[in-house]
């Protein structure tokens, strides 16, 4: 049957998500777009409501695309996150159909390495707690031993999942601190991409046994859930801090909330969480933890081409080219 999209003659697009306007202004020229300028996600059935009709949608990493909406909108024809991460986006279900979902991978690399290794010294030098002490006015008196944390000139560096990021986050630790770097990954990367990073593949029981600083890296899915519990935490060091930059998901936040407070490790670092922006009460309870929203790739610079990456990627699906970046092509 006719859809409006074909009665309209121009292709119609959504930008579920606020963005900068210059990059929307790049999609008028080839659709009729409607754009949300709230800067607060659509509830799901406000967002299936408005994609009725639209070929195409730019979301973010929180705008949930699953079986339900693609059933709901037969017009949608491209899905386009400005985010690397996809587990908000039902992929098979997509390819099913014939959606062509594409992603934002490689531009935000080395920002998010940036701020994974700020967090990890962040979280290992104590900086935000000893902050909120000095605030609080409860500075008395230079300590020898005032918030003396863990060095991480020298200490072993952990990275479980060696993709773009942990690998990125593996060479400053090498290159830039002298960090011995031992990492687990599904698969093991080629002896010539090791040596540049000087990083060593172990079992993630070693791995998770032998960090000083443990950083996360891996994608969300099913077979990461929790990947990080009690048993794992209870068998790193009780010096060892914890950095997660992935997804909430992939550590159990009640389960490191309850081993923080417990001394089993000496602190973590989280900018992503189960359920996310609600935080774990108890997370939020403890003094050991340096809490983030989100913001791994949030630099103006890097937000910009991560935006731009899927504007080009809507642009090009829909008028006849091939997606730079696409995920089921
Ligand atoms: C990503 O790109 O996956 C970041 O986490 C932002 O959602």
């Amino acid at each position: 049957p006719p859809t409006s999209q074909a009665a309209a003659g121009r292709p119609k697009v959504l930008v579920a998500r606020k963005t900068f306007d210059d990059i929307v202004d790049r999609l008028r020229p080839h659709f009729e777009v409607e754009s949300n300028d709230t800067d607060l996600p659509w509830p799901q059935d406000e967002l299936i409501r408005r994609l009725q009709g639209k070929a195409g949608v730019y979301i973010s990493g929180s705008d949930k695309i699953d079986v339900k909406l693609l059933d709901a909108c037969p017009d949608l024809r491209v899905v386009c996150t400005m985010a690397v991460g996809y587990n908000n986006i039902d992929v098979a279900a997509c390819s099913e159909r014939g959606v062509l979902v594409t992603n934002a991978p490689d531009v935000l690399t080395e920002t998010t390495a940036d701020f994974g290794f700020a967090l990890m010294m962040a979280t290992a030098r104590r900086i935000t707690e000893s902050e909120h002490f000095l605030r609080a006015g409860r500075w008395q008196h230079w300590s020898v031993t005032l918030f003396a944390g863990a060095d991480i000139h020298g200490a072993t560096l952990g990275v479980l999942g060696m993709g773009r990021i942990g690998a990125a986050i593996a060479r400053r630790g090498h290159l830039g601190f002298g960090m011995p770097v031992i990492y687990h990954n599904r698969s093991r990367l080629p002896a010539d991409q090791e040596g540049p990073l000087g990083a060593q593949w172990v079992e993630k029981d070693e791995l998770l046994r032998r960090a000083d600083h443990l950083v996360i890296v891996v994608p969300y899915s099913a077979s990461s859930h929790h990947l990080i519990g009690q048993r794992e935490l209870r068998l790193m060091k009780p010096t060892a801090t914890l950095v997660n930059i992935a997804r909430g998901g992939v550590v159990d936040d009640a389960a490191l909330a309850a081993e923080l407070k417990a001394g089993t490790i000496a602190a973590a670092g989280l900018d992503v969480f189960e359920g996310e922006p609600t935080v774990h009460p108890a997370l939020l309870d403890c003094e050991n933890v340096v809490l983030t929203p989100h913001i791994a790739s949030a630099t103006v610079a890097t937000r910009r081409a991560m935006s731009a990456l899927a504007v080009d990627n809507l642009i090009l699906a829909l008028t006849g080219g091939t997606a730079k970046t696409p995920l089921n092509a």
